[in-house]
């Protein structure tokens, strides 16, 4: 049979009346990048993406570069009765690049000038608290889409999360909240690489919808998944921004649930530099927020309302800890603003609204102070320029322009990002699966949801 000529991912995708995949520029190609061959030459491969063997969807040059898939009489290391890559890139290819066709087909960046990668699509899916989020990611960096379904209208009366409803809310959501990725990201099931499922730490029963679903989808589709840590995923927010930072950084994590600071040398490279020993500030802002009647979630409600106090009203108390220390507390904060609200709330005057806005304001000045102070004392500590925030309280207005005022006097570069990749979102356990699939871990479907899981 004559050799036939290869048809480009975006052709196969026309003939089989797929959506066209995104145009592929220079920068989605991946400096390690992983290469799936086409199935129309023969070459059926055990891509690094695969848990099984796969015929291959993708393609690897770019049109006009097209190779005719002549097989040559050299043994084919990838064992009898397979087309090795090598054959394809008979013409092109340097020593360096001949690949086993079982391996990881890895190229670096350099040797890759004619070769467009085939485009890894990672569905990740995050169910940890409150949000039911899904998002396709494209080469762990472009997000095709990012799709958050929030529940603050059903915990909204009870202040706070419940978790036995909350979890009911994600069985609800999560295949149409799913099904709605893959839709705006034009992409199908079959198109997906991998999956990412945040694993914990989080409401366990809210976890275990999004595993328990990552897990089938997985299974169904015969692709690999891997279970991501949400604190991992917060930390990594800031890769989906145009100007990602370079390691090793300094991360603030200031959540609802968390609030730590790491120094991070790499993907899956932490050390935890301190803490909070109480309350997560998010924590923090929202039972200030139930005590003064404000509703929830609190955080963003005070953020807003702190524009028109007075944040030098009153003088809150700062933890600091003791000069060496790291670690955060908001448990005294919190209890001198019920303090201040008990001793104030009786007549004639009582709290009026103007005295609310000067609370919080006095409150979020005296939370951000610490958490602005400690970050950059970390960051010296550790000897490092780079200070990333990530969390639901990242998306404060005063906490993002103290830092960014911090870092210019100490000639440091903080790295915030967009305030809906700051708030719980799947986009950013994306870009932590991708790294992981990438290297070749893979999560077994025995794997358990777990509402404490510490970054190792
Ligand atoms: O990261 P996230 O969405 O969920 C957790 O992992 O906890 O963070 C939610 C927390 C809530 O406590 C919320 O009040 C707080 O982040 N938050 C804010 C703001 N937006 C959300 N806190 C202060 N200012 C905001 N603008
Ligand atoms: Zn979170």
């Amino acid at each position: 049979m004559g050799p036939r000529v290869q048809e480009t991912h975006q052709q196969g995708a026309l003939r089989k009346g797929l959506p066209p995949s995104p145009e592929l520029g220079d920068n989605d190609l991946d400096p390690l990048c992983i290469i799936k061959t086409i199935g129309t030459g023969g070459i059926l491969s055990l891509s690094p993406f695969s848990a099984f063997p796969l015929p291959i969807l993708g393609v690897s040059l770019r049109p006009g570069n097209w190779r005719r898939n002549e097989p040559s009489d050299r043994p084919c290391e990838s064992g009898p009765g397979r087309l090795c890559l090598h054959n394809l890139f008979e013409n092109d290819i340097r020593k360096s690049w001949l690949v086993r066709c079982h391996q990881d087909f890895k190229f670096k960046r350099k040797n890759a000038k004619n070769i467009d990668l085939a485009p890894m699509r990672i569905l990740a899916i995050e169910t940890s608290c409150d949000d039911t989020g899904a998002a396709v990611l494209l080469n762990g960096r472009k997000i095709l889409s990012n799709v958050v379904s929030s529940q603050v209208s059903v915990h909204q009366k009870y202040g706070g999360v419940v978790p036995e409803l909350a979890s009911r809310k994600h069985i609800e959501m999560i295949v149409p909240i799913v099904n709605e990725a893959l839709e705006r990201a034009r992409v199908t099931f079959k198109q997906i690489d991998g999956i990412a499922v945040t694993q914990g730490p989080g409401l366990v029963g809210s976890l275990l919808i999004g595993l328990s679903f990552a897990k089938s989808l997985a299974f169904a589709a015969r692709v690999p998944f891997v279970g991501v840590n949400h604190i991992e995923a917060h930390l990594s927010a800031a890769f989906l921004e145009e100007k990602p930072p370079k390691f090793p950084f300094i991360g603030l994590v200031v959540s609802g649930g968390h609030t730590s600071v790491f120094r991070v040398d790499g993907f899956g490279t932490f050390k935890r530099v301190g803490q909070t020993r109480d309350d997560a500030a998010g924590e923090a802002f929202d039972k200030v927020a139930k005590l003064l009647g404000l509703g929830y979630p609190g955080g963003p409600i005070i953020d807003e309302l702190s524009m028109e106090g007075n944040p030098k009203a009153i003088r809150f108390p700062r933890a600091s800890l003791g000069k060496d220390s790291f670690d955060f507390s908001f448990s005294g904060v919190k209890t001198a603003v019920v303090h201040f609200v008990r001793a104030h709330s009786e007549p004639p005057g009582g709290i009026t609204e103007e005295m609310i806005r000067d609370i919080v304001s006095s409150f979020q000045e005296a939370v951000v102070d610490v958490l602005v102070k400690k970050t950059f004392r970390a960051a010296q500590h550790e000897g490092l320029k780079r200070v990333v925030i990530s969390g639901g309280v990242a998306a404060n207005r005063l906490l993002r322009q103290r830092m960014g005022e911090e870092a210019l006097r100490q000639r440091m570069r903080v790295y915030i990002p967009s305030p809906i990749f700051c708030t719980d979102n799947a986009a950013m356990v994306g870009v932590v699966g991708y790294e992981y699939l990438k290297k070749g871990v893979r999560s077994p479907l025995s794997l358990n949801a777990f509402s404490n899981l510490p970054l190792r």
